[in-house]
């Protein structure tokens, strides 16, 4: 018997002009949660998808209790034990918590039908054991983020798997459910379970984690026991050099007249007399619970939902904008929180989603200006550190951090005067975050306005010029850099206090 549940050796995984993982290892016991970080692109995924069957190896061995597998698909992997919650939930969003839970291995009945109460039964029953008191009836779809992950989990605990890997499973969660799922963790730990968790939050790491490895370039770079890493030590192996600063605040020069100007916005049930004025040159920060309107705010301005009134005025001028499409021609650029569905065409090459979102902009008159497309494109790619062979490959080829810098790069490129980016640096690494902020200071000394919301307290007391704060569809507070009340303290009691 090995002192391991899983091993990982050698392993080399090459994809067309990349190597995407080069001599890895990987070692997990049973009863740890071992951390697993790197910048993105740096084969995180890869390595899981090699362990899950779902790549096969180039190179290397992967073994299970100590017996070598040859993983053919992600079948062989789960029969020998190993589950994963990918990065990108694959839910049937229509079918029930049950048929999710027992699909391709559904009970039978002694007629030979399937059984559906002992289904509901047992579906109910390891929800619950996980904290969820669900009906299992319902379709998956109906439920938030952290039930539809639970799911994924209770899969994996009804096939008895020896290790579950979780790959970035907090990045669309809220507070609540962050602590939830790492309950869930520490009790599937205790039972023997080896945890692979893969995360961009320090913090969530030094929390939950035994042990952490850390890959850079598709590489091994260290594992050490949780108490042996610190802040420091983790960032520098990540991303290869020390962090200079980690929030390169800028100032840009605030414009006399507000670029944007927001009076009354009402919707039923969602939003109640918002009113708020943003300058070009500054950062104006969102501050607030999951759930307290913040991206509803920003759809409403953006004409992506319906209000029930309240006037949006763009430089002095009243504007009636009643789809995304009149936003952007209006002058509003909005990077959206959830940028698989509405961000990225992810069949096309980088080069096409950069430029999509101002076609007239990279033309001359009839004609596409190729020169100007390859050079901004070129510059986007380097000034946000995107990892890829070239600005031709495929969007959906990219890793998951780097498909958001590419649809930062597509709004950069418009020439917007109002630039909202909702949670713009979710799910990115901390080296990639600064470049993101780099972004955003530029925009705002060539006199633009930035709008951020945001859910990490850093990150907008880091940035922000100006921060509101948002609870129950309502404004409870503003609050500027340089006074007294831009803290975090008194951020949170605007933001939770009835
Ligand atoms: N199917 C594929 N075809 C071609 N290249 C790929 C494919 N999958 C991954 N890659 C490349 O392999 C490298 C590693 O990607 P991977 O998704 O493993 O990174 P990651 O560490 O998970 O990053 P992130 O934190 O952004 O999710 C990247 O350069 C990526 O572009
Ligand atoms: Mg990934």
């Amino acid at each position: 018997m090995s002192e391991y549940v899983v091993e990982l050796r050698n392993a080399t995984k090459r994809f067309p002009g990349v190597v995407a993982m080069r001599n890895m290892h990987l070692e997990v016991k049973p009863g740890e949660i071992l951390g697993l970080i790197g910048e993105n692109g740096a084969g995180k995924s890869t390595l899981i998808k090699s362990l899950t069957g779902v790549h096969q190896i180039d190179e290397g061995q992967i073994f299970v209790d100590g017996v070598e597998q040859h993983f053919k698909s992600p079948n062989d992997s789960a029969n020998a034990g190993i589950a994963c919650v990918y990065q990108e939930l694959n839910m049937e969003k229509l079918l029930s918590i049950t048929d999710n839970i027992f699909i391709n291995k559904w009970i039978k009945g002694k007629n030979g039908l399937l059984d559906y109460k002992t289904m509901h039964e047992k579906a109910r029953e390891v929800m619950k054991s996980l904290g969820q008191d669900v009906d299992p009836t319902k379709a998956a779809g109906t439920f938030g983020m952290g039930i539809q992950q639970m799911i994924e989990i209770a899969k994996a605990v009804l096939i008895d798997a020896k290790m579950i890997i979780m790959d970035e499973p907090t990045s669309s969660l809220g507070e609540k459910e962050v602590e939830q799922l790492m309950k869930t963790c520490r009790s599937l730990r205790d039972r023997g379970v080896g945890i692979v968790f893969v995360s961009h939050k320090l913090e969530e790491l030094f929390e939950l984690c035994d042990r952490v490895t850390v890959m850079r370039d598709g590489e091994y770079v260290d594992t050490r026991p949780i108490n042996e890493w610190d802040n420091d030590s983790l960032v520098t192996a990540m991303v290869g050099r020390t962090l200079e600063q980690q929030f390169p605040k800028e100032y840009g020069v605030k414009s006399k007249e507000p670029l944007l100007k927001v009076e009354h916005l009402e919707e039923m049930g969602v939003l109640r007399d918002v009113s708020f004025e943003a300058y070009g040159g500054e950062i104006l920060g969102f501050a607030g619970l999951v759930g307290a309107g913040r991206t509803e705010t920003m759809r409403a301005i953006f004409g992506a939902d319906k209000i029930d009134g309240g006037k949006i005025y763009i430089k002095g001028k009243e504007v009636n904008i009643k789809s995304p499409r009149d936003a952007i021609r209006a002058g509003i650029a909005f990077l959206t929180e959830d940028r698989k569905g509405q961000g990225l065409v992810l069949a096309q090459p980088i080069v096409t989603n950069m430029v999509l979102a101002n076609l007239k902009g990279f033309s001359n008159g009839l004609f596409l200006n190729f020169g100007k497309i390859t050079q901004v494109v070129a510059e986007r790619i380097k000034e946000l550190r995107i990892k890829t062979p070239s600005a031709d490959e495929i969007a959906g080829q990219l890793s998951g951090g780097n498909q958001q810098k590419v649809v930062i790069g597509k709004w950069v490129n418009t020439d917007a005067d109002i630039f909202i980016f909702d949670e713009p640096t979710r799910g990115i690494d901390v080296g990639a975050k600064v470049e993101v902020y780099n972004v955003m200071n530029k925009l705002v000394k060539d006199g633009k306005c930035v709008i951020m919301v945001s859910s990490e307290m850093p990150e907008i007391l880091g940035m922000s010029d100006r921060i509101i704060v948002m609870r129950e569809g309502k404004i409870t507070g503003t609050m500027h850099r340089n006074t007294d009340n831009f803290n975090q303290e008194d951020i949170m009691k605007a933001a939770w206090e009835v």
